[in-house]
Protein backbone atom coordinates (compact mmCIF):
# COMPACT_ATOMS: atom_id res chain seq x y z
CA UNK A 1 0.00 0.00 0.00
CA UNK A 2 1.04 3.71 -0.43
CA UNK A 3 0.31 6.22 2.51
CA UNK A 4 0.72 9.74 2.38
CA UNK A 5 0.28 11.92 5.50
CA UNK A 6 -0.41 15.64 5.44
CA UNK A 7 1.37 18.23 7.43
CA UNK A 8 5.15 18.35 8.74
CA UNK A 9 5.21 18.49 12.95
CA UNK A 10 6.71 16.27 15.02
CA UNK A 11 2.92 14.42 15.09
CA UNK A 12 3.26 14.07 11.04
CA UNK A 13 7.02 12.44 12.00
CA UNK A 14 5.80 10.02 14.69
CA UNK A 15 2.69 8.89 12.38
CA UNK A 16 4.72 8.21 9.54
CA UNK A 17 6.95 6.12 11.65
CA UNK A 18 4.18 3.83 12.77
CA UNK A 19 3.22 3.58 9.40
CA UNK A 20 6.99 2.92 8.47
CA UNK A 21 6.44 -0.30 10.75
CA UNK A 22 3.38 -1.35 9.14
CA UNK A 23 4.04 -5.03 6.93
CA UNK A 24 1.89 -3.40 4.41
CA UNK A 25 3.16 -0.45 3.60
CA UNK A 26 5.54 -0.01 -0.06
CA UNK A 27 5.94 3.82 0.03
CA UNK A 28 4.93 7.06 2.28
CA UNK A 29 4.04 10.30 0.93
CA UNK A 30 4.30 13.30 3.18
CA UNK A 31 2.86 16.79 2.23
CA UNK A 32 5.35 18.35 3.25
CA UNK A 33 7.24 16.26 5.74
CA UNK A 34 10.26 17.69 7.60
CA UNK A 35 14.15 16.20 7.85
CA UNK A 36 13.16 13.47 9.98
CA UNK A 37 10.11 12.28 7.26
CA UNK A 38 12.89 12.68 4.62
CA UNK A 39 14.30 9.73 5.90
CA UNK A 40 11.34 7.08 5.70
CA UNK A 41 9.48 8.87 3.20
CA UNK A 42 9.39 11.04 0.37
CA UNK A 43 8.78 14.48 1.32
CA UNK A 44 6.06 16.57 -1.55
CA UNK A 45 5.93 19.98 -1.41
CA UNK A 46 2.27 21.07 -2.68
CA UNK A 47 0.23 24.31 -1.41
CA UNK A 48 -2.14 22.72 1.45
CA UNK A 49 -4.72 25.02 -0.01
CA UNK A 50 -4.71 24.00 -3.10
CA UNK A 51 -6.82 21.01 -3.17
CA UNK A 52 -7.28 20.56 -6.82
CA UNK A 53 -3.27 20.34 -7.14
CA UNK A 54 -3.48 18.01 -3.55
CA UNK A 55 -6.12 15.38 -5.23
CA UNK A 56 -4.13 15.37 -8.92
CA UNK A 57 -0.92 14.51 -6.57
CA UNK A 58 -2.34 11.71 -4.88
CA UNK A 59 -3.78 10.38 -8.13
CA UNK A 60 -0.79 10.13 -10.26
CA UNK A 61 1.08 8.25 -7.63
CA UNK A 62 -2.41 5.71 -6.98
CA UNK A 63 -1.75 6.30 -3.21
CA UNK A 64 -4.57 4.05 -1.24
CA UNK A 65 -4.49 6.23 2.15
CA UNK A 66 -4.43 9.78 2.93
CA UNK A 67 -4.18 11.07 6.73
CA UNK A 68 -4.19 14.52 7.79
CA UNK A 69 -2.47 15.48 10.89
CA UNK A 70 -3.46 19.48 11.12
CA UNK A 71 -6.61 21.07 12.04
CA UNK A 72 -6.50 23.21 9.05
CA UNK A 73 -6.99 21.45 6.13
CA UNK A 74 -9.41 19.44 8.13
CA UNK A 75 -11.66 22.50 9.00
CA UNK A 76 -11.29 23.61 5.57
CA UNK A 77 -13.35 20.44 4.08
CA UNK A 78 -10.11 18.60 2.54
CA UNK A 79 -11.35 14.80 3.83
CA UNK A 80 -15.07 16.10 1.74
CA UNK A 81 -13.11 16.92 -0.87
CA UNK A 82 -10.74 13.93 -1.53
CA UNK A 83 -13.93 11.40 -0.46
CA UNK A 84 -16.10 13.15 -3.51
CA UNK A 85 -12.84 12.08 -6.12
CA UNK A 86 -12.73 8.67 -4.87
CA UNK A 87 -9.93 8.99 -2.57
CA UNK A 88 -9.87 6.83 1.02
CA UNK A 89 -9.01 9.45 4.00
CA UNK A 90 -8.63 9.46 7.97
CA UNK A 91 -10.11 12.46 9.45
CA UNK A 92 -13.39 14.37 10.25
CA UNK A 93 -15.39 15.86 7.19
CA UNK A 94 -15.87 19.63 7.31
CA UNK A 95 -19.20 19.97 9.45
CA UNK A 96 -17.59 17.40 12.14
CA UNK A 97 -14.38 19.73 12.09
CA UNK A 98 -16.31 22.46 13.35
CA UNK A 99 -16.01 20.92 16.73
CA UNK A 100 -12.46 22.25 16.75
CA UNK A 101 -13.12 24.77 14.08
CA UNK A 102 -15.68 26.91 15.89
CA UNK A 103 -15.75 27.16 19.55
CA UNK A 104 -19.22 28.79 19.43
CA UNK A 105 -20.27 25.89 17.50
CA UNK A 106 -19.16 23.51 20.51
CA UNK A 107 -20.10 25.26 23.19
CA UNK A 108 -24.01 25.64 21.40
CA UNK A 109 -23.64 21.41 21.08
CA UNK A 110 -22.87 21.26 24.61
CA UNK A 111 -26.01 23.70 25.62
CA UNK A 112 -27.82 21.37 23.64
CA UNK A 113 -26.82 18.21 25.07
CA UNK A 114 -26.11 19.28 28.35
CA UNK A 115 -22.58 18.39 28.18
CA UNK A 116 -20.36 19.98 31.23
CA UNK A 117 -18.03 23.07 30.16
CA UNK A 118 -17.75 26.33 31.53
CA UNK A 119 -20.76 28.78 31.79
CA UNK A 120 -20.44 31.25 28.93
CA UNK A 121 -22.00 33.40 26.96
CA UNK A 122 -21.91 34.27 22.98
CA UNK A 123 -21.46 38.54 21.78
CA UNK A 124 -22.07 40.03 19.00
CA UNK A 125 -20.61 42.97 19.07
CA UNK A 126 -17.85 45.45 21.24
CA UNK A 127 -20.58 47.23 23.24
CA UNK A 128 -22.49 44.10 24.89
CA UNK A 129 -19.30 42.33 25.13
CA UNK A 130 -17.67 44.85 27.02
CA UNK A 131 -21.01 45.64 29.42
CA UNK A 132 -21.39 42.36 30.28
CA UNK A 133 -17.28 42.37 31.29
CA UNK A 134 -17.78 45.79 33.56
CA UNK A 135 -20.43 42.97 36.27
CA UNK A 136 -18.02 40.13 35.68
CA UNK A 137 -15.81 38.44 38.15
CA UNK A 138 -12.20 37.18 37.56
CA UNK A 139 -10.87 36.19 35.95
CA UNK A 140 -12.90 35.35 33.31
CA UNK A 141 -11.60 33.85 29.84
CA UNK A 142 -12.15 35.89 26.44
CA UNK A 143 -12.12 33.63 23.40
CA UNK A 144 -12.33 34.56 19.63
CA UNK A 145 -14.83 31.96 18.20
CA UNK A 146 -12.29 30.51 15.05
CA UNK A 147 -9.02 28.83 14.62
CA UNK A 148 -6.56 31.21 16.15
CA UNK A 149 -3.37 28.54 16.35
CA UNK A 150 -3.92 28.43 20.18
CA UNK A 151 -4.01 31.84 20.09
CA UNK A 152 -7.31 33.05 20.50
CA UNK A 153 -8.02 32.40 24.06
CA UNK A 154 -7.25 35.38 26.81
CA UNK A 155 -7.33 34.52 30.25
CA UNK A 156 -8.21 37.56 31.74
CA UNK A 157 -7.60 39.11 35.38
CA UNK A 158 -9.24 42.14 34.91
CA UNK A 159 -11.17 44.42 33.20
CA UNK A 160 -8.37 46.15 31.74
CA UNK A 161 -7.07 42.82 30.16
CA UNK A 162 -10.58 41.69 29.18
CA UNK A 163 -11.39 45.28 27.13
CA UNK A 164 -7.93 44.47 25.27
CA UNK A 165 -9.02 40.74 24.04
CA UNK A 166 -12.43 42.09 23.14
CA UNK A 167 -10.54 44.81 21.21
CA UNK A 168 -8.45 42.57 19.79
CA UNK A 169 -10.88 39.76 18.87
CA UNK A 170 -13.43 42.24 17.18
CA UNK A 171 -10.12 43.89 15.46
CA UNK A 172 -9.57 41.30 13.57
CA UNK A 173 -6.28 39.57 14.76
CA UNK A 174 -7.70 36.16 14.50
CA UNK A 175 -9.71 36.95 11.32
CA UNK A 176 -13.21 38.31 10.87
CA UNK A 177 -15.08 38.13 14.22
CA UNK A 178 -18.92 37.84 13.91
CA UNK A 179 -18.89 36.96 17.98
CA UNK A 180 -16.88 36.54 21.02
CA UNK A 181 -17.27 34.02 23.49
CA UNK A 182 -16.77 34.51 27.11
CA UNK A 183 -16.85 32.08 30.15
CA UNK A 184 -15.94 31.40 33.31
CA UNK A 185 -12.58 30.42 34.40
CA UNK A 186 -12.43 27.00 35.61
CA UNK A 187 -10.10 25.61 38.54
CA UNK A 188 -8.87 22.51 38.13
CA UNK A 189 -6.42 20.05 36.57
CA UNK A 190 -6.08 19.76 32.57
CA UNK A 191 -5.77 16.20 31.11
CA UNK A 192 -6.60 15.35 27.26
CA UNK A 193 -8.59 12.40 26.66
CA UNK A 194 -7.73 10.62 22.81
CA UNK A 195 -10.49 8.69 20.82
CA UNK A 196 -10.64 7.31 17.14
CA UNK A 197 -13.72 7.18 15.56
CA UNK A 198 -14.92 5.25 12.73
CA UNK A 199 -18.43 7.16 12.25
CA UNK A 200 -20.08 4.45 13.83
CA UNK A 201 -18.17 3.48 16.99
CA UNK A 202 -14.92 4.57 18.96
CA UNK A 203 -12.41 3.44 20.79
CA UNK A 204 -10.27 5.09 23.71
CA UNK A 205 -6.98 6.00 22.34
CA UNK A 206 -5.18 7.06 25.59
CA UNK A 207 -4.53 9.93 27.92
CA UNK A 208 -1.96 12.43 28.12
CA UNK A 209 -1.03 15.90 29.83
CA UNK A 210 0.34 18.66 27.66
CA UNK A 211 2.38 21.18 29.65
CA UNK A 212 2.11 24.48 27.45
CA UNK A 213 3.55 27.53 28.88
CA UNK A 214 7.56 27.99 27.56
CA UNK A 215 9.09 28.33 30.81
CA UNK A 216 9.65 25.81 33.93
CA UNK A 217 7.14 25.82 36.19
CA UNK A 218 4.26 26.03 33.53
CA UNK A 219 5.21 30.03 33.75
CA UNK A 220 5.67 32.41 30.26
CA UNK A 221 3.82 32.24 27.28
CA UNK A 222 1.51 29.91 25.77
CA UNK A 223 3.46 27.56 22.97
CA UNK A 224 1.74 24.55 20.95
CA UNK A 225 3.20 22.38 23.26
CA UNK A 226 6.70 21.66 25.40
CA UNK A 227 6.42 18.42 26.27
CA UNK A 228 3.77 15.71 27.86
CA UNK A 229 3.44 12.54 29.26
CA UNK A 230 1.25 9.55 28.78
CA UNK A 231 -0.71 8.35 30.58
CA UNK A 232 -2.61 11.78 32.92
CA UNK A 233 -2.13 10.68 36.22
CA UNK A 234 -5.87 11.73 36.75
CA UNK A 235 -7.41 9.03 34.95
CA UNK A 236 -9.18 5.79 36.35
CA UNK A 237 -11.82 3.92 35.14
CA UNK A 238 -14.54 6.14 37.05
CA UNK A 239 -13.60 9.35 35.49
CA UNK A 240 -12.88 7.50 31.94
CA UNK A 241 -16.53 6.46 32.29
CA UNK A 242 -17.73 9.78 33.02
CA UNK A 243 -16.10 11.21 30.21
CA UNK A 244 -17.33 9.02 27.67
CA UNK A 245 -20.96 9.29 29.05
CA UNK A 246 -21.16 12.95 29.64
CA UNK A 247 -18.86 14.27 27.18
CA UNK A 248 -18.30 12.19 24.13
CA UNK A 249 -21.28 10.19 23.51
CA UNK A 250 -23.75 12.96 23.52
CA UNK A 251 -21.03 14.87 21.51
CA UNK A 252 -21.70 11.96 18.94
CA UNK A 253 -25.23 12.53 19.28
CA UNK A 254 -25.49 15.60 18.83
CA UNK A 255 -23.54 15.41 15.57
CA UNK A 256 -25.50 12.65 13.98
CA UNK A 257 -28.64 14.63 14.34
CA UNK A 258 -27.45 17.12 12.33
CA UNK A 259 -26.60 14.43 10.03
CA UNK A 260 -22.86 14.24 10.37
CA UNK A 261 -20.59 11.15 11.16
CA UNK A 262 -17.66 11.36 12.88
CA UNK A 263 -14.49 9.88 11.77
CA UNK A 264 -11.12 10.35 12.59
CA UNK A 265 -8.88 11.50 15.73
CA UNK A 266 -10.95 13.55 18.62
CA UNK A 267 -8.76 15.21 20.79
CA UNK A 268 -11.02 16.31 24.12
CA UNK A 269 -9.70 19.15 26.17
CA UNK A 270 -10.28 18.59 29.80
CA UNK A 271 -10.67 20.43 33.03
CA UNK A 272 -10.96 17.83 36.11
CA UNK A 273 -12.64 19.67 38.62
CA UNK A 274 -12.98 17.62 41.98
CA UNK A 275 -13.04 14.58 39.70
CA UNK A 276 -15.84 15.86 37.30
CA UNK A 277 -14.89 16.28 33.78
CA UNK A 278 -15.38 19.90 32.11
CA UNK A 279 -14.95 20.46 28.53
CA UNK A 280 -12.56 23.10 27.22
CA UNK A 281 -11.91 22.50 24.23
CA UNK A 282 -12.12 19.70 21.15
CA UNK A 283 -9.42 19.22 18.66
CA UNK A 284 -10.37 17.42 15.65
CA UNK A 285 -6.79 15.62 15.31
CA UNK A 286 -4.58 14.31 17.40
CA UNK A 287 -2.64 16.24 19.51
CA UNK A 288 1.23 17.63 19.39
CA UNK A 289 3.33 16.22 21.51
CA UNK A 290 0.44 13.91 22.24
CA UNK A 291 0.33 12.27 19.91
CA UNK A 292 4.07 11.60 19.78
CA UNK A 293 4.01 10.78 23.07
CA UNK A 294 0.87 7.86 23.36
CA UNK A 295 1.78 6.53 19.38
CA UNK A 296 4.74 4.46 20.33
CA UNK A 297 2.58 2.28 22.59
CA UNK A 298 -0.04 1.21 20.88
CA UNK A 299 0.68 -2.49 19.55
CA UNK A 300 -1.46 -2.51 16.50
CA UNK A 301 0.07 -2.02 13.26
CA UNK A 302 -1.31 1.34 12.85
CA UNK A 303 -2.30 1.07 9.03
CA UNK A 304 -4.72 -1.67 10.12
CA UNK A 305 -6.43 0.73 12.55
CA UNK A 306 -6.41 3.52 10.24
CA UNK A 307 -8.01 1.59 7.47
CA UNK A 308 -10.09 0.25 9.37
CA UNK A 309 -11.80 3.47 10.64
CA UNK A 310 -12.39 4.32 6.30
CA UNK A 311 -13.57 1.06 6.38
CA UNK A 312 -16.43 1.32 9.35
CA UNK A 313 -14.92 -1.81 10.89
CA UNK A 314 -13.15 -0.31 13.82
CA UNK A 315 -15.68 -2.53 15.87
CA UNK A 316 -13.28 -5.71 14.42
CA UNK A 317 -10.47 -4.30 16.11
CA UNK A 318 -9.01 -4.45 19.76
CA UNK A 319 -6.86 -1.94 20.39
CA UNK A 320 -3.43 -3.19 22.34
CA UNK A 321 -1.43 -0.53 24.10
CA UNK A 322 1.92 -1.13 25.77
CA UNK A 323 1.25 0.11 29.73
CA UNK A 324 4.58 1.31 30.02
CA UNK A 325 5.04 5.25 30.81
CA UNK A 326 5.76 7.59 27.97
CA UNK A 327 6.96 11.04 28.08
CA UNK A 328 8.39 13.43 25.44
CA UNK A 329 10.26 16.52 25.53
CA UNK A 330 10.06 19.10 23.01
CA UNK A 331 13.46 20.77 22.27
CA UNK A 332 12.94 24.53 20.66
CA UNK A 333 14.36 27.18 19.30
CA UNK A 334 15.84 29.60 21.73
CA UNK A 335 13.20 32.51 21.22
CA UNK A 336 10.08 30.47 20.50
CA UNK A 337 6.91 31.13 20.91
CA UNK A 338 8.20 34.34 19.85
CA UNK A 339 10.89 35.39 17.24
CA UNK A 340 13.57 33.29 16.70
CA UNK A 341 16.42 32.18 14.20
CA UNK A 342 15.77 30.60 11.19
CA UNK A 343 18.08 27.79 9.43
CA UNK A 344 20.36 27.46 12.39
CA UNK A 345 22.85 24.04 11.67
CA UNK A 346 21.98 21.26 14.71
CA UNK A 347 25.05 19.20 14.92
CA UNK A 348 25.86 15.48 16.73
CA UNK A 349 22.38 14.69 15.76
CA UNK A 350 24.27 11.28 14.19
CA UNK A 351 25.42 10.42 18.11
CA UNK A 352 22.56 9.71 19.08
CA UNK A 353 21.94 5.97 19.17
CA UNK A 354 18.19 5.47 19.98
CA UNK A 355 17.18 1.85 22.07
CA UNK A 356 14.26 0.07 21.32
CA UNK A 357 11.93 2.52 23.49
CA UNK A 358 13.67 5.51 22.56
CA UNK A 359 12.18 7.63 19.50
CA UNK A 360 13.60 11.03 18.14
CA UNK A 361 10.85 12.88 15.81
CA UNK A 362 11.44 15.90 13.64
CA UNK A 363 9.22 18.86 13.73
CA UNK A 364 10.70 22.00 12.29
CA UNK A 365 13.69 20.70 10.61
CA UNK A 366 15.00 20.69 6.97
CA UNK A 367 18.27 19.24 5.42
CA UNK A 368 20.83 20.06 3.31
CA UNK A 369 23.97 18.40 2.02
CA UNK A 370 23.42 15.52 4.54
CA UNK A 371 23.07 18.39 7.47
CA UNK A 372 20.00 19.44 10.04
CA UNK A 373 19.05 22.81 10.36
CA UNK A 374 16.40 23.50 12.63
CA UNK A 375 13.86 25.85 10.71
CA UNK A 376 10.39 25.89 13.13
CA UNK A 377 10.07 26.79 16.65
CA UNK A 378 9.59 23.31 18.00
CA UNK A 379 12.40 21.83 16.58
CA UNK A 380 12.96 18.17 17.66
CA UNK A 381 11.05 15.93 20.16
CA UNK A 382 12.47 13.27 22.28
CA UNK A 383 10.23 10.25 23.47
CA UNK A 384 11.41 7.48 25.81
CA UNK A 385 8.61 4.87 27.21
CA UNK A 386 9.35 3.23 30.28
CA UNK A 387 8.28 1.61 33.46
CA UNK A 388 9.11 5.03 35.63
CA UNK A 389 8.17 8.16 34.21
CA UNK A 390 11.35 9.18 36.40
CA UNK A 391 13.89 6.87 34.11
CA UNK A 392 12.19 7.95 30.72
CA UNK A 393 13.28 11.53 31.43
CA UNK A 394 16.80 10.46 32.67
CA UNK A 395 17.01 8.63 29.43
CA UNK A 396 15.79 12.06 27.65
CA UNK A 397 18.10 14.05 29.36
CA UNK A 398 20.75 11.57 28.13
CA UNK A 399 20.33 11.96 24.24
CA UNK A 400 19.65 15.46 24.44
CA UNK A 401 23.35 15.81 25.80
CA UNK A 402 24.71 14.45 23.05
CA UNK A 403 23.54 17.14 21.15
CA UNK A 404 25.22 20.17 20.13
CA UNK A 405 22.75 22.95 19.55
CA UNK A 406 23.23 25.81 21.45
CA UNK A 407 20.34 27.49 19.67
CA UNK A 408 17.94 25.18 21.45
CA UNK A 409 16.45 25.33 24.50
CA UNK A 410 13.75 22.41 26.41
CA UNK A 411 11.83 22.66 29.65
CA UNK A 412 13.77 20.10 31.95
CA UNK A 413 10.74 19.99 34.59
CA UNK A 414 8.47 18.09 31.78
CA UNK A 415 6.22 15.77 33.99
CA UNK A 416 6.57 17.56 37.15
CA UNK A 417 3.28 16.36 38.78
CA UNK A 418 4.58 12.64 38.42
CA UNK A 419 7.85 13.40 39.23
CA UNK A 420 9.40 13.90 42.74
CA UNK A 421 11.79 16.59 42.21
P1 LIG B 1 -8.32 26.35 24.40
O1 LIG B 1 -7.63 26.83 23.15
O2 LIG B 1 -9.80 26.56 24.44
O3 LIG B 1 -7.90 24.98 24.80
O4 LIG B 1 -7.68 27.21 25.58
C1 LIG B 1 -6.28 27.27 25.78
C2 LIG B 1 -5.98 27.13 27.24
O5 LIG B 1 -6.65 28.13 27.99
C3 LIG B 1 -6.48 25.81 27.84
O6 LIG B 1 -5.57 24.77 27.64
C4 LIG B 1 -6.63 26.19 29.29
O7 LIG B 1 -5.37 26.15 29.93
C5 LIG B 1 -7.08 27.62 29.23
N1 LIG B 1 -8.54 27.73 29.32
C6 LIG B 1 -9.41 27.78 28.29
N2 LIG B 1 -10.68 27.88 28.74
C7 LIG B 1 -10.61 27.90 30.08
C8 LIG B 1 -11.59 28.01 31.12
N3 LIG B 1 -12.88 28.15 30.86
N4 LIG B 1 -11.15 27.99 32.40
C9 LIG B 1 -9.84 27.89 32.68
N5 LIG B 1 -8.87 27.81 31.75
C10 LIG B 1 -9.24 27.81 30.46
N1 LIG C 1 -0.62 20.15 22.31
C1 LIG C 1 -1.78 20.88 22.08
C2 LIG C 1 -2.39 20.70 20.77
O1 LIG C 1 -1.99 19.87 19.97
O2 LIG C 1 -3.34 21.41 20.47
Amino acid sequence: MKVGIIGSGGREHSICQSIKNSSKISEIYCFPGNAGTEKIANNVKLDLDNFEEIKDYIIKKKLDLIIIGPEKPLVDGLVDYLEKNQIKVFGPNKIASQLEGSKIFTKQLCKKFNIPTAKFGIFENNLSAKEFLKNSNYPIVVKADNLASGKGVYICNNYTEADLAVEEIFGGKFGIAKNILIEEFLIGEEMSFFTIHDGKVFKNFGTAQDHKRVLEGDQGKNTGGMGAYSPSRLIDDKLEKKIIDKIIRPTIKGLSEIGCEYKGFLYTGLMIVKNEPYLIEYNVRMGDPECQTILPKLKNDVVDVLLACCEKKLDRIELEWSDKKSLCIVICSKGYPETFSKNVLIENLDKINLNKDEFLFHAGTSSNNNKIYATGGRVLNFVTISEEFEEARKKIFSNIKKLDWPGGFYRKDIGHKVIKE
